[in-house]
């Protein structure tokens, strides 16, 4: 029997337990995942608890992903880099580590929109919070020339640019110049909390990206974001931010169950309906 769990703090809203338990029932595996409220305050007593108890690890959310980060005995190269651990693999009593954000976010992309190429232009990224890290290192990896980073607070932006694996490919933007600098983007990633259910509306004009940009966003509550109808209705492809909910799932049920899943549109339908 093979347990895995995920950690945070609300976790009830979580859909992980969903998708990883489709996925034990899909292989016919003998394993559980959980969902377990852990607050700060009892981090350190609550994973020694998981370690115990004979877990094969655990995915890591809000607000544990930066402390979970100090506590890991080892790190995956990219959770090194972003400096946040979204899943942790129990190996002889050590935790060990990986961020899988930055697989869910471009596997997203690759098999929704198979022919973009990330190395075709440049990427706009709104946003500099925890997302955005992940975001950004994975553009940067799969080869864009260019990301501008706009963000309303611009020191964080900098710090990302400053830590991040090709600075000289970084660029900064301010926040009000996030119309200007669609001119020539052939990507737009919406990282912020704008547009999400129940906050503030995202104000962009898409007016001067051109006709081949892609359009994604991470939020998927709801799942069509206003950015995401108006880049439709003018002609651009989009991505909606599910599936990089999904596809993050995928590298942490094979550290611990031992097989790469697949996301089947049987499996995004039930999360979408949860
Ligand atoms: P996450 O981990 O999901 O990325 P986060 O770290 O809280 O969440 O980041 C939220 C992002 O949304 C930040 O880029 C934030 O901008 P600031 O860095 O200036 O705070 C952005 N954001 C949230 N509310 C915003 C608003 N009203 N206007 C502009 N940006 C906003």
């Amino acid at each position: 029997m093979i347990k895995a769990a995920v950690i945070g703090h609300p976790i009830s809203h979580s859909k992980s337990p969903l998708i990883h338990n489709y996925w034990i029932a899909q292989h016919g595996l003998e394993g559980s995942y959980e969902a377990i409220d852990i607050p700060c305050e009892t981090l350190v007593q609550d994973i020694a608890k998981l370690v115990e108890g004979g877990f094969a690890g655990f995915n890591v959310t809000i607000p544990h992903k930066e402390a979970v980060y100090e506590l890991c005995d080892e790190l995956g190269e990219t959770a090194h880099q972003i400096g946040a651990v979204n899943t942790v693999q129990i190996k002889g009593g050590k935790l060990i580590g990986t961020n899988t954000d930055v697989f869910g976010f471009i596997h997203n992309i690759k098999s929704e929109e198979s022919e973009f190429r990330f190395d075709s232009g440049a990427a706009v990224v709104l946003g500099a919070g925890g997302a955005s890290r992940a975001v950004i290192h994975g553009l940067l990896q799969e080869g864009a020339p260019e990301v501008i980073i706009c963000n309303r607070t611009a020191s964080k932006a900098e710090v990302i640019k400053g830590s991040c694996i090709a600075p000289e490919r970084v660029t900064i933007a301010p926040w009000d110049r996030r119309d200007e600098v669609l001119e020539n983007a052939a990507l737009l990633v919406n990282t912020t909390a704008l547009g999400m259910k129940g906050q503030a509306p995202l104000e962009v004009d898409l007016s001067l990206l051109p006709q081949h940009g892609l359009v994604t966003d991470i939020i998927y509550t709801p799942l069509e974001t206003d950015l995401l109808k108006a880049a439709r209705a003018r002609g651009n492809k989009t991505v909606t931010g599910i599936g990089m909910l999904l596809h993050q799932a995928r590298p942490a049920f094979r550290a611990w169950f031992g097989v790469m899943p697949d996301v089947t549109p049987e499996l995004r339908s039930k999360v979408l309906a949860a």
